[in-house]
């Protein structure tokens, strides 16, 4: 739990505060896309454990007017201009997947050019209970992305590193030309929490 105090003096709380994100989590996604270019202009993206809607907003003025950004939560989103809103379960894949086609906002196109995911559990306070949900959401997010990607489409996952995270790390690599692991600077310095990217999605796997 980050006390509130804390919070006043976090500098990436305070620029988003003043620049109009709903989370400082958006800095974070701005870090990310700087190093791995995971997001065109025209792209159809799917946000997943999206609100309050910082990725969403960050997302949306990247694929511009031609592109499309669906955002899933368990939480109501309020309305971003221009981006499709679900609430789903991503742990029920099925249903998730059916919501966002649902949607009938993939350009006409049975598939997505990326799957991003900053999902993460509640805190528990138990470290291992914590790392165990966060494996289990991170492992959602892949299967929803597997199933919706495009050939040589990208990919990011939060997840809590802990004793699951090598597996998770290889479940990545499987199916994805370039997987990285990645903490980015806006991240607070006691976080467990890392992305792991995977570029250049296989639709086929030998
Ligand atoms: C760190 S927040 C995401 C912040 C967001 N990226 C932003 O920039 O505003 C993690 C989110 O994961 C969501 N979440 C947790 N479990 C979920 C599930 N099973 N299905 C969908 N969303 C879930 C939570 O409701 C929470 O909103």
């Amino acid at each position: 739990m980050v006390k509130r105090t804390e919070l006043t003096r976090d500098r990436f709380y305070k620029r988003a505060k003043e620049e109009g994100y709903r989370s400082r989590s958006a800095y974070k996604l701005m870090q990310i896309e700087d190093r791995f270019k995971l997001i065109n202009t025209g792209d159809v993206v799917i946000d997943l454990g999206a609100a309050p809607g910082g990725w969403s907003q960050v997302a949306k003025t990247w694929v511009g007017d031609n592109g499309v950004v669906i955002s899933v939560d368990l939480q109501h989103i309020e309305k971003i201009e221009h981006v499709v809103i679900i609430k789903s379960d991503i742990t029920d894949a099925e249903a998730t997947i059916k919501a966002i086609k649902g949607t009938n906002s993939l350009k006409g196109r049975d598939t997505v050019d990326v799957v991003i995911s900053d999902v993460a559990p509640n805190l528990s306070g138990n470290r291992d209970y914590d790392q165990f949900r966060s494996l289990e959401l991170s492992k959602s997010a892949l299967n929803i992305a597997a199933a919706l990607l495009r050939a040589e489409g990208n990919f990011v996952t939060k997840i809590f590193q802990g004793d699951y995270y090598n597996q998770f790390y290889k479940a990545v690599k499987d199916r994805f030309r370039n997987t990285k692991a990645y903490s980015p600077g806006a991240s607070r310095k006691r976080s467990a929490e890392v992305y792991v990217i995977g570029k250049g999605f296989r639709e086929s796997v030998q």
